[in-house]
């Protein structure tokens, strides 16, 4: 028995170590997260009451996945999975691993847009799925599209759907609505938004390892923003809502993108941080 623990502590230990000589800044975590998932248990529950034995081949796939990490890939992408508003989602390098103040987008959404309605609803770069699932399942009436430009994410996106019993997700591959005109009641995004010029600046999970298509935007960020903007006014009904997540110093360009006469009820939303992150607005009857 003592034996069996040390070979769990010292493989536990061996990993932390390996994961401080790097700028990993959570290196105890990653390591014990690491090894949890590879045994199939919780974190917590595994250091409470460490594991009797290591099944074989444990020791070696939790060195190939600490030597992942260490080269800079994300904890997410070497597991697979990213819990999002409760849910866990498959997630791999076509995929943007889901943020926090994405779950704050969800939430938006869902305090404006009270139950009962049978709306019809697009995601606009749904990646993952995680915003477009969050929403059907929370709202089974609602009919909701989920676009994306890469086929590889939409896989995925599909997968998660199965799996969490999304029933009322349809998918699509377009560039915006070029291949789903609608009209929608409601136009939810999280479109990419970071400035080509900044990628040198990124963490290197991010830089590294996250799909270009899914991060960076031309125009300092902007340029899918404005065209998703601009787009969702021809194809959201008469008073239907557009939701959209900007960058955090974004909101004084992208108000100018509702100029024009096409909109009312222009709103930007703060995050838990306090920036000007979700761009409600709706379009003019
Ligand atoms: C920031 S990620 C968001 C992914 C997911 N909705 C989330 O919040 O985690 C942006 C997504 O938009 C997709 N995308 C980029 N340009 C697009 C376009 N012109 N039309 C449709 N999807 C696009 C990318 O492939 C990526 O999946």
């Amino acid at each position: 028995m003592i034996q069996l623990i040390n070979e769990f502590t010292v493989l536990l230990a061996e990993g932390t170590k390996a994961l401080t000589a790097t700028r990993c800044p959570t290196p105890g975590l990653d390591a014990g997260f690491l090894l949890a998932d590879l045994l199939g248990v919780e974190r917590a529950a595994m250091l409470l009451d460490p594991p009797a034995a290591l099944p074989a081949g444990a020791a070696d796939a939790y060195r190939r996945r600490i030597a992942r990490r260490v080269a800079g890939e994300p904890v997410q992408y070497i597991t697979g999975k990213k819990e999002f508003y409760n849910h866990t989602f498959e997630v791999g390098p076509a995929v943007l691993i889901p943020r926090p103040e994405t779950e704050e987008l969800v939430e938006a959404v869902l305090k404006q847009v009270p139950p009962g309605a049978a709306l019809s609803v697009a995601d606009v770069g749904t990646g993952s799925g995680c915003i477009a699932i969050s929403l059907g399942l929370e709202r089974p009436e609602w009919r909701v599209t989920a676009i994306d430009l890469s086929p590889a994410a939409l896989d995925i996106a599909r997968r998660n759907a199965a799996r969490l019993g999304a029933a009322n997700i349809s998918f699509a591959q377009s560039d915006l609505f070029a291949a789903v005109p609608g009209p929608f009641d409601m136009i939810v995004s999280n479109p990419p938004y970071i400035d080509f010029g900044v990628k040198e600046t990124l963490q290197v999970e991010v830089r590294k390892f996250e799909p270009p298509l899914a991060l960076f935007a031309a125009e300092r960020g902007l340029a899918v923003i404005r065209e998703l903007v601009a787009q969702s006014a021809g194809h959201l009904k008469p008073g239907g809502s557009l939701f959209c997540e900007i960058g955090y110093d974004q909101k004084g360009a992208v108000e100018k993108f509702f100029d024009g006469g096409a909109w009312n009820d222009v709103t930007f939303l703060k995050d838990i941080s306090g920036h000007d992150r979700i761009v409600r607005a709706a379009r003019r009857p």
